[in-house]
């Protein structure tokens, strides 16, 4: 699909961003895990999480979908049945790499596979300490999905040190060392999402900086019946866009506002954001609160290598900001957006290219000479069937002078559907 995007010279309206993709493929797999049935409320239905939650009705829970609710009998960790089929994780990094640590742990013999995107992203992270457990994994060339797993050996419990800030690799060796009659423990210095260890309320202690999380057969799964805040991921591209359309004001609803997940928040303060916070409160185990964004005049910055994870799936976005901010922003120490769903640094570049943005590519990052009186006449955007590329590339065609296009913008579904018709919204 060709998704044709209008300039606008004003953006206004309150929002409700869709469900968080990342916590709500937690709440399936971790219902999976528990015995009994968890309700989850506003469970999202991008593609990710559907996924997910099909993957877990084929490992043997129960699933009932409601309208924006689902209610899932999980079988406990002895309960999980080995599908007959494959276990197909969509696009989505996450369900792979999560599922693979359950299905590790749960010993059954399993083979999961994925779309074009997720079968060429390295799967080595997580092979690797899935081994060192016990687990004997078959990988094409030895590092990428279809991935047949399986377990002879006793599962052998580990401690583990994160050698990437990785909140799935650290999700994937928590949720393996569940099934351990001694505990795994994960050590990570450079922090990344929380989600897992929140929602498992898994033990966590701080020694010399490091943050220890462990987990073991003892752990009770707790029941997850819970309402899934807004995504603060989708909510980002609303923030910029806010931000960088003048005359705008944007509210958005009920937002995750984990602060290992919401590093832009704090970024684009410091870039001279016009952003307010209202109405902070508790859902389940996650802080939320309702945004409201205001056009802003922008200045550069510099992304610090060791928030990088905390903002890790914004930075296309982000890229979008600096290009607008006055003078020379970089983002440095983010090689691991090279293995996101499509090699992001390359995608990004492409994207500021297209329109014509004064920017430099590097091995690990971009460097951005922005511009706040840039503007460009139109362009047409190639998405990378990257969902995030498509949705940054919205943004920043609403300061075209002309209508530009998106190629491929249907994959915006695999995290918000109904991206589209917000945007539509927004204009005045
Ligand atoms: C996710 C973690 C991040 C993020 C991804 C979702 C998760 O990946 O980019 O979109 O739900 O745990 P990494 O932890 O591998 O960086």
């Amino acid at each position: 699909m060709i998704q044709k995007v209008k300039p606008s010279d004003s953006l206004q309206g309150t929002l409700s961003p869709p469900p968080d993709k990342s916590i709500s493929q937690r709440a399936a797999i971790f219902s999976l895990l528990h015995e009994g049935t968890s309700v989850i409320k506003n469970f999202s239905s991008a593609q990710d999480p559907q996924s997910s939650l099909e993957c877990v009705e084929a490992l043997g829970a129960e699933v009932i979908r409601d309208k924006d609710s689902v209610s899932i009998k999980g079988i406990g960790r002895s309960g999980i049945k080995a599908p007959e089929d494959d276990l197909d994780c969509g696009n989505s990094g996450t369900a792979m790499r999560l599922l693979a640590g359950v299905i590790a742990g749960s010993g059954k013999q399993v083979r999961m596979c994925g779309d074009a995107s997720l079968t060429s992203r390295t799967m080595t992270r997580i092979i690797e300490p899935l081994e060192k457990m016990g687990a004997y994994i078959l990988a094409r060339n030895s590092a990428y999905a279809p991935l047949m797993i399986t377990r002879e050996e006793k599962l052998k419990p580990m401690d583990f040190e994160l050698p990437i800030p990785s909140a799935q690799l650290k999700s994937c060796i928590l949720l393996a060392g569940l099934f351990g009659e001694t505990a795994t423990r994960v050590i990570e210095t450079i922090p990344s999402r929380d989600h897992t260890e929140r929602l498992l309320q898994l033990k966590v202690k701080e020694e010399k900086g490091k943050k220890i999380i462990s987990a073991s057969l003892n752990d009770e799964i707790p029941n997850q019946s819970y309402t899934v805040p807004g995504d603060f991921s989708a909510a980002a591209f609303w923030l910029v866009a806010g931000c960088i359309i003048p005359n705008s004001e944007i509210t958005l609803e009920a937002t995750g506002l984990n602060p290992t997940r919401n590093a832009l928040l704090g970024i684009l303060q410091e870039m001279g954001a016009n952003i307010t916070i209202e109405n902070e409160r508790m859902e389940g185990a996650e802080p939320v609160g309702d945004i409201v964004v205001r056009s802003s005049d922008l200045r550069a910055i510099n992304i610090p290598k060791s928030i990088i994870p905390n903002c890790i799936d914004e930075l296309p976005i982000l890229a979008v900001a600096m290009s607008f901010a006055e003078g020379i922003s970089v983002i440095s120490g983010a090689e691991e957006l090279r293995h996101k769903e499509t090699d992001r640094i390359m995608a990004i570049s492409e994207m500021l290219k297209a329109a014509g943005v004064s920017f430099e590519e590097k091995e690990d990052g971009v460097e951005i000479h922005g511009n706040p009186e840039f503007s460009f006449d139109s362009a047409t955007f190639k998405s990378f069937h990257d969902h995030r590329i498509a949705m940054a590339s919205a943004i920043l065609s609403l300061k075209g002078k002309s209508e530009s296009e998106i190629l491929d913008a249907e994959c915006a579904a695999v995290s918000y559907p109904g991206f589209w018709e917000d945007l539509l919204a927004l204009y005045p």
